[in-house]
């Protein structure tokens, strides 16, 4: 399948290479969105040769031209699946709200209903347990009952990167791959 990954600033996004190389490994073909955020948790160059997107290349210009690429267009029309890993609170916020105010939140605003998008949300036990969590969640499982092909790969119980131990570490690797299928 054509794996449109998209990254956001999660310190999970650290396993974003070892994703990416799982997901090809898996024969997948890959191409990834990565939040201005996320950057600041991989190196570029650790993705390899797959096609990184960034905001950056939805407005390249000072100027918009007539004719240019409209990536989270064009994105969303190449991919088979979108896989979202990880999601971060402020992403997941943006995406039940219907915000769209970079490339990868974009790409979600004009998804196309028939194809599903899957979820990997990672953040602190407290942001997890937070009832906006919650009612954000259930946005996710509204949009579900009117046709979207939505899923969220559950978090996990781990010592997080702020030293605590509780649910909000990303899903592992193998679990998230064998959900894209
Ligand atoms: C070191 C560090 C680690 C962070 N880890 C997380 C995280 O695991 N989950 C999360 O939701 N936000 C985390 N954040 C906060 C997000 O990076 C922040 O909300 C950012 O605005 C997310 O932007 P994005 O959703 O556009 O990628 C972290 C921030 C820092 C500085």
């Amino acid at each position: 399948m054509k794996v449109l990954l998209g990254i956001t600033g999660s310190v999970a996004s650290t396993v974003a290479p070892k994703l990416v190389q799982a997901l090809q490994a898996a024969g997948h073909e890959v191409q990834v969105v990565a939040t201005k955020s996320s950057l600041y948790f991989f190196e570029e160059g650790d993705l390899g040769s797959v096609k990184l997107w960034k905001d950056s290349h939805e407005w390249p210009l000072d100027t918009y031209t007539r004719g240019q690429p409209i990536p989270h267009i064009d994105l969303g029309k190449w991919a088979d699946v979108l896989l979202i890993a990880p999601l971060s609170a402020n992403t997941l916020g943006k995406l039940a709200n219907g915000l769209c105010d970079n490339l990868l939140t974009c790409v979600f605003r004009a998804w196309d209903l028939r194809k599903p998008a899957i979820f990997a949300p990672a953040m602190n036990t407290y942001m997890w347990r937070s009832p906006i969590t919650r009612i954000q969640l259930d946005r996710f499982n509204a949009m579900t009952s009117i046709g979207f092909a939505l899923k969220v790969i559950d978090p996990v119980v781990k010592t997080l990167a702020c030293g605590d131990t509780g649910i909000g570490a990303m899903a592992d690797i193998d679990t998230i791959v064998k959900a894209v299928g």
